[in-house]
């Protein structure tokens, strides 16, 4: 397939070099920035790169605009014009806005498109051929869609590891702010109300501990990046967040009532939900993983020690994660593994290596229904 990558940043150039992993398909690319087109091609995410968007788009049977969200319209309907075969789709994280923008006439050659991946980083330096593998890729064709030339997209974007899933332009907004877009506006606020004031002369943000953190992971994300995307679903986000505040409304006068069963229920009805997360990220495990904890000090090498002593002992990490406290405090490391055999022969290689750890069931028999 020959596909025309307009905008060579970091997805960009992502796409590139997974594209490129299969010698049948041609990457042709473009970026407005000469030194954009010269780090994809020195980073080998294009066969070449053409100094226009028309040049580029020419011979294009699909065509995937990767520029910046605020630039997307302007860009999709020039690659509508430069290429008049083929399919245009782009990546950019909202979905109603743009198909609504396309030109009626146009209607059956866009797709709009969303890989659920990605990093917060810059240019196709940093580009990475594995970005796709295994991630959800949102599509919303429409009534108006030309069911061949979707089906060459759906089939590009399968055979390079992604999930494409069909969703209606819409129902992705809303998708989204209830999945990604809430969640970083509560974190916002979440280390925001925590920074308010002290409390009887204690700093909050100093006395924060690992709930906390793992709360705020994605607090105070790019400006560069999240005001256009708050701005661009503000009108699904703010749905969102007047449901959020019915919730809390509940929550705050079950707590004035002391509604103790309402509390438990509402705790029941959330380990469920994330239970079905876990489900989704691990399959048929979920319900067999177990979660251990260990305190380690802030030494090169002492993960690495760790990794290597697991894999010796063929037992998969299936997730890490590390929460540091400070260089002379060292940190809390959680190592996810699968199977109660593993986690105890796991537990015996830390135990080896002077680590008193614990494990813990990531879903306990106690949540279930
Ligand atoms: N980074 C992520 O995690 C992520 C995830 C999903 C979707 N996206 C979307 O991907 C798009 C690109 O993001 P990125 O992370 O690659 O950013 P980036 O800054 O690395 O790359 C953007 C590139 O677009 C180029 N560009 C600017 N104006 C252009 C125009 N008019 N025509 C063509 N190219 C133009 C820039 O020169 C730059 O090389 C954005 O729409 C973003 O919303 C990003």
């Amino acid at each position: 397939v020959v596909v025309s990558i307009i905008g060579l940043g970091f997805m960009g150039g992502s796409l590139g070099l997974a594209l490129r992993r299969d010698a049948a398909n041609t990457v042709v690319g473009h970026d407005p920035d000469p030194q954009a087109d010269a780090a994809a091609l020195e980073r080998g995410c294009v066969d070449r790169t053409e100094s226009t968007l028309a040049a580029a788009c020419a011979d294009a049977e699909v065509v995937v605009v990767c520029a910046p969200v605020a630039a997307l319209p302007a860009v999709i309907d020039q690659a509508l014009s430069a290429a008049p075969a083929g399919i245009v789709t782009d990546i950019g994280s909202t979905k109603e806005g743009i198909v609504a923008s396309i030109d009626a006439a146009q209607r059956a050659r866009f797709v709009g498109g969303h890989p659920v991946c990605g990093a917060e980083v810059r240019g196709a330096s940093q580009a990475r051929a594995d970005l796709f593998d295994g991630a959800t890729w949102l599509l919303t064709p429409t009534h108006d869609t030309d069911p061949a030339r979707y089906a060459t997209l759906h089939g590009l974007i399968s055979r390079i590891g992604a999930r494409p899933v069909a969703i209606a332009p819409a129902a992705h907004d809303r998708l989204v702010a209830l999945t990604s877009h809430l969640p970083h506006a509560v974190a916002n606020l979440l280390c925001s109300q925590a920074a308010q004031g002290r409390i009887d002369g204690h700093d909050p943000l100093a006395a924060v501990g690992g709930g906390f953190r793992d709360m705020t992971r994605v607090a105070g994300a790019n400006p560069r990046i999240w005001v256009d995307i708050f701005l661009d679903n503000r009108v699904a986000l703010a749905a969102a967040l007047r449901e959020h505040r019915r919730l809390l409304d509940d929550v705050v006068a079950a707590l004035e009532r002391g509604d103790a069963g309402y509390l438990a229920r509402w705790i029941g009805d959330a380990a469920a939900a994330r239970r079905s997360t876990l489900a989704a990220a691990f399959g048929d495990q979920a319900s067999d993983l177990h979660r251990l904890a260990l305190h380690l000090p802030d030494r090169p090498g002492v993960i690495s020690g760790i990794a290597q002593a697991f894999g010796a002992a063929q037992i998969n990490i299936e997730d890490l994660a590390l929460e540091h406290f400070s260089p002379d405090r060292g940190g809390v490391l959680e190592v996810v593994v699968a199977g109660a055999d593993a986690a105890q022969r796991a537990l015996q290689l830390l135990d080896e290596q002077g680590y008193a750890a614990v494990a813990t069931p990531l879903v306990s028999d106690e949540d279930a229904p």
